[in-house]
């Protein structure tokens, strides 16, 4: 038999046709009922199995317009169908003319089957339920309400999938626009390179991290604000962390800003893949860590300096004792060799070899003071001074130690610079700073003394805490290994005549008791610049008036009580003031002193004392006396000023205050002084 097929799917189609040749029948096939019809003309056909819904020309119509053909009217025909399932719709078939009604899908087997079943009844003449068309009109009427009813569920579900799909979109633009935000307001900086490294798109944040407009990166190359070289080692590390895993660790960048200006960053870079898998380059995570950095690096150099000022410390306290114990020891030298010159009793071969140890005792003392100095144990007469005065009344000096060869300049602030300080120790210092700076040119060069303010956090400027005082050469520098020990005493570059390396350690030492500090700027063979920070003050500059004791008594006509716990230094000072006509008592400490003074019953005019001794100290001991002998006097010695600055703490003031080492005549002097002689 031959089979006409009309179906819009090629593929059910296909399917039925092979069905049909597969039973060794004939099938042809149309897209549509107009298509059919002309084939159906050609005649010939046996049998028409058409679908309902098609484009041109539904099933419904096809059916009809076959019942109602003279030539077609008999081929039996089947509705096979997947839409119009309903028993409606079968209804509604068989009234048009539709010999049979089948749902999609069915079975091949018994579809085949219903099929030749159908034709040969057809051919035997046996069908005999085959409805008589309706009216034209009639058929309108259930055509339309079938195709309302299926437009109205197709509406419907139209309207649920566009509400579904509005939804969806909603949500997608909700999304959208929430990442939009995330993008742009994510305090990170986030920038998407290409393979080729061109920044194709950054977050707001990372180009105003870099001082640029949002959006200004666009197109240019990322190589521009990336401090270091592409083969940099660390740079390729993390390439192949990129190629082999598709991700970074964290790491440390610098960015060079707008400005060219440097920004620390920490930065993790990952390969995102496109949608079709492809690369889209990389996006890097960029978070701004240079406050972080900086507070860092101010931590380490803060702990340097307390290193270093621990250091000093310790370092100064050794230094202190030293010194303090050879006071003692040199002022019996001193004295001892000064009487002895003062006696008669020598050749001149003796006398020259006194000569000597006195200079080289002189000496000692000289370097003992330095060392005190720089232990801090040194008292200082702090008043308000003028730096800029300082500086200029002693530049002609500095200008002579200079030398030749070298340019000195002076360049002093326009305003003066008060601050409490000690004028010889203001000068040692400029002078151990100037002759620091000389040494470094041996071939001359420019060296500058400057004065100015600076701020508390070491930035120069108008208005400042400090006054500054700079000494800068064009010499040979130092590295960092020398500037970190060059504070400590004896430390020293330079050949045993030439230097003892107690400059800056003395310096150091001063500075420090005038409350201020040192900072060094220096580079091997570019020079060095040190300057001296020294706290300003409001007090003004004022005469100091000298005090002239009352009531003077005859040189030598006058009690003296001597108090020291070291016999050697008691014997010298007691033998020295008796040979020069005082009367002496002596005492090895307090208590035995007190007890003395309270049996004696003469004045006593003067009562020299150590200020440290075991027992009772100096000072208590000089109260309780002065109880009993109100018209004495005190002359404290010891080998710490900083001692006799204690005793004027406690609400009385000794008459004088002599340091150890002492020279016969420093004594001699500061007696006659405070008992009215000199
Ligand atoms: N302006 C400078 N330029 C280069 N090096 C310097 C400068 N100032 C100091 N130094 C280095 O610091 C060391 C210590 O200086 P310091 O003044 O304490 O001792 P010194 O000059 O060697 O000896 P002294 O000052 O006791 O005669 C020097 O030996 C030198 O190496
Ligand atoms: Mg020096």
């Amino acid at each position: 038999m031959k089979v006409m097929i009309v179906d819009d799917s090629q593929e059910n189609r296909y399917l039925l046709q092979s069905v049909f040749r597969g039973a060794g029948h004939s099938a042809d096939s149309a897209s549509n009922g107009q298509e059919a019809l002309t084939a159906l003309r050609s005649g010939g056909y046996d049998l028409v199995v058409t679908d309902i819904l098609m484009p041109v020309m539904d099933g419904f119509e096809f059916c009809r317009r076959v019942r109602t053909d003279e030539k077609l009217g008999s081929i039996p025909l089947i509705i096979y169908t997947a839409t119009y399932t309903g028993p409606q719709d079968e209804a509604f078939s068989r009234e048009i003319g539709a010999d049979l009604f089948i749902v999609k899908p069915c079975d091949p087997l018994v579809f085949l089957e219903s099929a030749q079943k159908l034709v040969s009844e057809s051919s035997e003449g046996t069908i005999t339920t085959r409805p008589i068309p309706t009216g034209e009109q009639e058929v309108y009427k259930l055509y339309s309400q079938r195709l309302v009813r299926k437009l109205e569920e197709k509406n419907l579900r139209l309207e649920a999938e566009i509400a579904a799909r509005t939804k969806t979109e909603e949500a997608l633009q909700r999304s959208e626009a929430k990442y939009k935000r995330l993008f742009e307001n994510m305090r990170d900086g986030l920038v998407n390179t290409d393979t080729g490294g061109v920044i194709q798109d950054t977050s707001d944040s990372f180009a105003i991290m870099l001082g640029f407009e949002p959006g200004a990166l666009k197109g240019s190359h990322i190589h521009m604000y990336l401090q270091g070289a592409p083969e940099d080692p660390e740079r390729t590390v993390i390439a192949k962390q990129l190629r082999s895993r598709g991700f970074t660790d964290v790491h440390r960048a610098e960015l060079r800003r707008k400005d060219g200006s440097f920004l620390h960053a920490e930065v993790r870079t990952v390969i995102v893949p496109g949608e079709q898998g492809e690369s889209e380059g990389v996006w890097s995570i960029v978070r701004d860590v240079t406050d972080a950095v900086n507070a860092e690096e101010k931590r380490k150099s803060l702990e340097l300096d307390l290193y270093q000022a621990q250091k000093m410390e310790t370092v100064g306290r050794l230094a202190g004792g030293i010194a303090h114990d050879f006071n003692n020891l040199l002022t019996v030298i001193l004295g001892y060799a000064e009487m002895l010159i003062g006696t008669n009793t020598f050749d001149d071969h003796s006398r020259e070899h006194l000569g000597l140890i006195h200079h080289a005792a002189l000496k000692a003392r000289d370097l003992t003071r330095n060392l005190l100095s720089f232990s801090r144990r040194k008292l200082f007469n702090l008043s308000p001074v003028d730096v800029n005065e300082v500086v200029k009344d002693f530049s002609r000096l500095l200008e002579r130690i200079v030398g030749e060869e070298t340019e000195f300049r002076l360049a002093l602030n326009p305003t003066p610079l008060v601050v409490l300080g000690d004028r010889s120790q203001l000068d040692q210092v400029l002078m151990n700073l100037v002759v620091n700076a000389r040494d470094s040119m041996t071939k001359g060069g420019v060296l500058t003394v400057e004065t100015g303010v600076a701020n508390r956090n070491g930035s120069t400027g108008l208005e400042g805490d400090y006054a500054t005082i700079k000494v800068s050469d064009t010499g040979c520098g130092m590295d960092e290994e020398t500037v970190s020990h060059i504070f400590e005493p004896f430390f020293s570059t330079k050949s045993r005549d030439k230097g003892t390396g107690l400059g800056l350690a003395t310096t150091y030492g001063i500075v420090n008791q005038h409350g201020g500090s040192i900072s060094v700027n220096t580079k091997p063979g570019h020079g060095t610049s040190m300057v001296v920070f020294l706290p300003v003050t409001n007090q003004t500059i004022s005469l100091s008036e000298g005090d002239t004791p009352e009531g003077a008594l005859p040189d030598g006509s006058a009690t003296i009580l001597v108090m020291e716990d070291d016999p050697v230094v008691r014997s010298l000072s007691v033998q020295l003031l008796r040979s020069n006509g005082y009367d002496v008592i002596e005492a090895s400490d307090s208590h035995e002193a007190v007890a003395m003074c309270a049996s004696y019953e003469g004045p006593l005019h003067l009562i020299l004392s150590d200020l440290v001794m075991p027992g009772m100290s100096g000072i208590e001991a000089c109260e309780e006396i002065r109880k009993l002998h109100p018209e004495t006097r005190v002359l404290f010695m010891s080998g710490y000023e900083e001692e006799a600055n204690a005793s004027r703490i406690v609400g009385w003031k000794p008459e004088g205050f002599i340091q150890k080492p002492f020279t016969i005549s420093n004594l001699l002097d500061k007696c006659r002084q405070i008992l009215g002689h000199g």
